[in-house]
């Protein structure tokens, strides 16, 4: 159609002296200069959702056939791309893989199984025919109670960074490009359209922006999307700063800034602060900067560049290229591949011998209501699992010759229906913006037990946390339920009793409270949100068929309320989306979200809400744990394998700007396994506090097998030891001596050198 449409439109150019220039990488100069500034504004307003060419996706830029200006669609991830799977009027399904969380993916420690990942999904987009994959995300988890926790990836940033820029990557690499957001300190889900989340500059620079920085400059995603929250009082998308003079100045970022859907008040100030293009777009907001663009509110200069920027992407799309697309995927390689890397990314936190399964286990009693109710994926945007390509633990244990106790089975499956159904009376809904209310445990007598215990080899307890966009944890959610914790003990003193081990299998959002109850279980997993393969993926590593080698991307504490950053945030407070959602309902133009966000009276500014103080300043996750000695659960970085490693340090250097150690990691165990090396450092002091450990680098091996070794090689530069010195506006290397740390975990530090920088450095940044 596209080249039918250029032709045609060549033909006129000749026959019409007068007609206009068609879009070529040669001619967006001229096609600038003969577009109306009505035809520039619609360029930067977005046309809005769900509809169209593909329906369920999240939207796309504007056409103008009579440049040839083609739309580029956009559609979310990260998990799965989010597409609807039935169309009307056509029997065909649109099926998209389920792959593995963003916990699972950091997980991993493994960039080239993240980069897979991306290519996979990239490979979707394309092959269903759009252009722009909304993902990956990777604001920090600062909170275990975050919403959308399990789209980002880590507490620190060098692990976030270099995951999602792996993920773009790997997205691109199908020339498909990646929008990374949201940009930035997006921490929350509470009150996430309006809250300010206050921060000091060095905590913005060394952790919430750091993350952004890495991704960017490893990987130039094509877009990036500003988010809903005000960062220091500014919303992000209205912030110059943020956009122009850090992420495009300091980082050199090339490509085009979107706005998150509906974000931000006034569609003129967020172009005016360097966003191109705004999401999904209103009618209002298009008049708005049509009027700016004609009284000078924003310069032409500014229109022409965000026209340009969009005009550049839309030149990079697959639909410009009129690209055939297939409609058709290679759903189980993806099926394979996310067995894989979940696989590779869940983390065995304890055992005292009861994984992998011994050859005697050949039947499993499946305990807690998530066995038969697992959670793949998040709610909301980000994921959403569809029943049919589920892959549960029974279909899991059955694909490796094991059973199960089938009545247990028959009595969960009824039990979670009819739980349902006293939860969710006019059935369940579709997708939920809340966490989930999930059934309760289901009470088992003791005559019942005693039969189970006698006819199953091992029990496997499953607990279950899911969330989603839109909503923050509670902190009781942090803790088992009664029904969970009576359960446990109840499976654990029967089986115990018996001689038989019991196994807890973690399928979680995020991180729980362990401490209390973790010594009546013989082993924890913590599986995280796997994918459609959750239960081939759990079973692969309690079989020992996958040997794990997953490690926390972030700190498990002993309770909550023990990380610094927990004193401000909204652990308590239930948003009553109802109110909001009236607000809209009550503004004159119930569409337009940005101008409800603007009616919306906000009470009094409500602590952790309308504003959260980062107050910990730089002491997040295992930097503050670390450095001040405070307990903790599992720590950053940890997990255990089936074998174990050796380590020996045999080059460290800092030359120049080269940092480097040289580490040999032999297996000393008795089966074949991956180990995660990991690379802190504690930097001289200079004029900053600095934290105990730094996450510096880090590399996984392959697999070793036993009594091999492997050299492995860990570089990154002298300058990202630095600190951020506020007053200074620069990075500064302190002059002193720095401890290099090879580290099992942050816990776990296996050899140590030293090195010294002997002239204090430093890198100014953009004011
Ligand atoms: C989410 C984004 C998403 C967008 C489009 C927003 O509500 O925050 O992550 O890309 O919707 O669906």
């Amino acid at each position: 159609m596209r080249k039918i449409a250029i032709l045609a439109s060549c033909l006129l150019s000749v026959l019409f002296a007068q007609a206009q220039t068609v879009l070529t990488p040669n001619t967006i100069d001229q096609v600038i200069k003969e577009m109306t500034v009505e035809e520039k504004v619609d360029l930067l307003i977005g046309c809005g959702q769900g509809k169209g060419k593909f329906p369920g996706s999240a939207g796309r830029s504007r056409d103008i056939p009579r440049f040839g200006i083609t739309s580029a669609y956009m559609a979310d991830g990260p998990h799965r791309l989010i597409i609807a799977e039935k169309r009307e009027f056509d029997s065909h399904e649109y099926i998209t893989t389920e792959f593995p969380s963003g916990a699972n993916c950091a997980a991993t420690f493994d960039v080239e199984a993240v980069k897979s990942v991306g290519a996979a999904i990239g490979r979707e987009v394309s092959d269903y025919g759009l252009d722009i994959l909304l993902a990956p995300g990777e604001n920090l988890l600062r909170s275990p109670l975050c919403g959308r926790n399990n789209e980002y990836y880590s507490e620190d940033p060098l692990l976030s960074g270099k995951i999602a820029a792996a993920y773009i990557n790997g997205v691109q690499s199908n020339g498909i490009g990646a929008c990374l957001k949201h940009f930035a300190v997006n921490n929350q889900e509470t009150n996430r359209n309006m809250m300010d989340s206050r921060v000091s500059e060095r905590a913005l620079r060394e952790l919430y922006l750091r993350n952004f920085e890495i991704a960017v400059k490893e990987a130039q995603p094509w877009t990036i999307m500003t988010s809903y929250n005000k960062v220091n009082g500014k919303y992000t998308c209205e912030d110059r700063r943020l956009t122009e003079t850090i992420l495009r100045g300091d980082w050199g970022f090339q490509g085009l800034v979107m706005t998150d859907w509906n974000a931000g008040r006034d569609a003129v100030a967020s172009i005016n602060a360097g966003n191109d293009m705004i999401q999904p777009g209103q009618q209002k907001q298009r008049e708005a900067i049509l009027a700016a663009a004609k009284d000078g509110t924003i310069p032409m200069e500014l229109l022409d560049l965000s026209v340009r920027r969009t005009l550049e992407l839309v030149l990079k799309t697959k639909t410009y290229a009129g690209y055939n697309y297939p409609e058709e995927t290679d759903l189980k390689a993806h099926a394979a591949l996310t067995r894989k890397v979940a696989a590779e990314g869940i983390v065995l936190l304890q055992n005292n011998g009861a994984l992998p399964f011994s050859e005697k286990v050949q039947q499993v009693a499946l305990y807690g209501q998530t066995s038969f109710n697992l959670i793949a994926a998040t709610t909301g945007f980000g994921g959403t699992i569809h029943g049919h390509t589920l892959v549960g633990l029974v279909e899991g244990l059955r694909n490796a010759g094991l059973t199960t106790d089938m009545e247990l089975a028959q009595r969960y499956v009824k039990h979670i229906a009819d739980e349902n159904k006293r939860l969710y009376p006019n059935g369940l809904p579709p997708f939920s913006i809340t966490p989930l209310n999930r059934p309760d445990e289901m009470p088992i007598s003791a005559e019942e037990m005693a039969e189970q215990v006698k006819n199953n080899c091992i029990a496997v307890v499953t607990i279950g946390r899911i969330s989603g966009e839109g909503a923050d944890r509670n902190s009781k959610e942090f803790y088992l339920t009664d029904g969970e914790l009576g359960l446990l003990k109840q499976v654990s003193a029967a089986y115990h009793a018996a001689g038989k081990q019991v196994v807890v299998l973690l399928n979680v959002c995020s991180p729980i409270e362990t401490a209390s109850w973790r010594d009546m279980a013989d082993a924890v997993v913590c599986a995280f949100e796997p994918g459609q393969e959750t239960g081939n993926s759990i079973v692969d590593v309690l079989t020992g068929k996958v040997n794990p080698s997953g490690r926390l991307p972030m700190t498990w504490a002993l309770k909550y309320g023990d990380a610094a950053a927990d004193a401000n945030f909204p652990s308590e407070y239930v948003f009553d989306m109802s109110a909001f959602f009236k607000a809209y309902a009550n503004s004159d133009n119930m569409k337009n979200a940005a101008e409800a966000n603007q009616k919306y009276e906000e009470p009094k500014p409500i602590k952790d809400v309308d504003y959260t103080n980062y107050d910990e300043d730089i002491w997040m996750g295992y930097r503050y744990f670390d450095t001040k000695k405070v307990a903790v659960a599992y720590p950053f970085g940890y997990g255990l394998s089936y074998t174990d490693f050796g380590y020996e340090l045999l080059k460290s250097e800092v030359v120049g700007d080269k940092s480097s150690v040289t580490v040999k990691v032999t297996n000393t165990g008795k089966v074949a396994g991956r180990e995660v090396v990991q690379v802190y450092v504690h930097a001289a002091k200079g004029s900053m506090d600095k934290p105990e450990k730094e996450l510096r680098a880090f590399a996984k091996t392959g697999l070793i097998q036993p009594g091999q070794s492997e050299v492995v090689t860990l570089e990154w530069k002298t300058g990202d030891m630095a600190s951020f010195n506020t007053k200074a506006n620069a990075w500064e290397l302190a002059k002193g001596t720095y401890t290099i740390m090879v580290a099992h975990d942050v816990n776990d530090v296996r050899c140590t050198a030293t090195a010294k920088v002997d002239k204090k450095q430093l890198y100014p940044v953009n004011k």
